[in-house]
């Protein structure tokens, strides 16, 4: 999309209530595009409502409800959406959370929910919104994975399981609606501050003393706490990327948000997965 067409259109972001959801609201409403920022619950969205009070609610910016695992909800949002504006340009599926615990552990109705929100929330965003992309023969969809959706961790397994669909899926789309002018976009990031880490899921089993798994929970935290300290990166530096890839006249259809993810990313691709694992077991299993 070009830098003087962005006045002209509408965004969809998904989980705005915080993060980098909330960011990039942020971002493209000051870029001058028309943003619905939807949010699970309205009454949780109380820091976006500061921010656009502060800014005398000048900025081009609806607030609207949309839980992504409730079909009517989205169904009702996107045709209030396009009966409003007539249109959807760009549609960034943020909404998702991370959970922590052995696969072993994870109960099936946790596994389920979770790939409720993280990846089947992304389909019936998707859904809604392809049939106007279609019509105006014109849109992006830029889905928010993870350095996760590329490289598993341990105790990440349904997490990575979601993300790494989300790129496969993705991917497919891409190829699908090409014809009709659609433009998918995956964004990568490694460890952002946001609340994702405080929003986590912990599987209570896998976090006892007693758990075979207690030893690689405590590597796999601290870790994580050692990458929030060293190598993460601001919401800020995410929400510049969409907005980048949005205006790109050729967009990639990767975006590597962070050096950390970077790095690792590259290690992978110049390994063999033996190799690479040998390394990820030697960070996990140090003795
Ligand atoms: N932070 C990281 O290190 C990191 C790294 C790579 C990728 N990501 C990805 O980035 C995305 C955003 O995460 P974040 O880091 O910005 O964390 P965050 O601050 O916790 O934001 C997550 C957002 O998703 C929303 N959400 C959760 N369930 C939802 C549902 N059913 N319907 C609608 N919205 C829902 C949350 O709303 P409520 O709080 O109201 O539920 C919140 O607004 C996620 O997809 C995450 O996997 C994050």
């Amino acid at each position: 999309m070009e830098k003087e067409d962005l006045t002209s259109a509408v965004a969809v972001v998904t989980g705005s209530s915080s993060g980098i959801g909330l960011e990039t609201s942020l971002l493209l409403a000051r870029n001058g595009i028309h943003t619905y920022a939807t949010v699970h619950n309205i009454d949780g969205a109380f820091e976006l409502f500061d921010i656009l009070k502060k800014d005398k609610n000048k900025l081009p910016l609806e607030v609207l409800a949309l839980d992504v695992t409730d079909q009517n909800s989205v169904r009702t949002t996107i045709d209030r959406i396009v009966n409003e504006s007539g249109r959807i340009d760009i549609l960034v599926n943020n909404a998702g959370y991370g959970l922590i615990g052995a696969l072993e552990d994870i109960p099936m109705n946790e596994a389920r929910a979770h790939f409720d929100t993280n990846l089947f929330g992304a389909i019936r965003v998707i859904q809604n919104v392809l049939p106007i992309m279609r019509k105006q023969k014109k849109g992006t969809i830029l889905n928010i994975s993870s350095m996760g959706g590329r490289i598993a961790f341990p105790l990440s397994s349904t997490y990575s399981g979601t993300k790494f669909a989300l790129e496969g899926l993705s991917e497919s789309l891409s190829y699908e609606v090409e014809q009709f002018g659609i433009k998918v976009i995956l964004i990568e990031p490694g460890v952002v501050r946001t609340n994702f880490g405080k929003s986590m899921k912990k599987i209570e089993k896998t976090t006892k003393a007693n758990s075979p798994y207690a030893k690689l929970l405590e590597i796999r935290e601290a870790t994580r706490k050692e990458r929030l300290q060293t190598s993460s990166i601001s919401q800020e530096e995410v929400a510049k990327v969409i907005l980048q890839a949005i205006t790109s006249p050729e967009p990639e259809a990767r975006y590597v948000v962070g050096e950390d993810a970077k790095r690792l990313l590259e290690s992978k691709n110049s390994m063999t997965d033996s190799e690479f694992k040998k390394l990820m077991m030697k960070s996990f299993f140090k003795d």
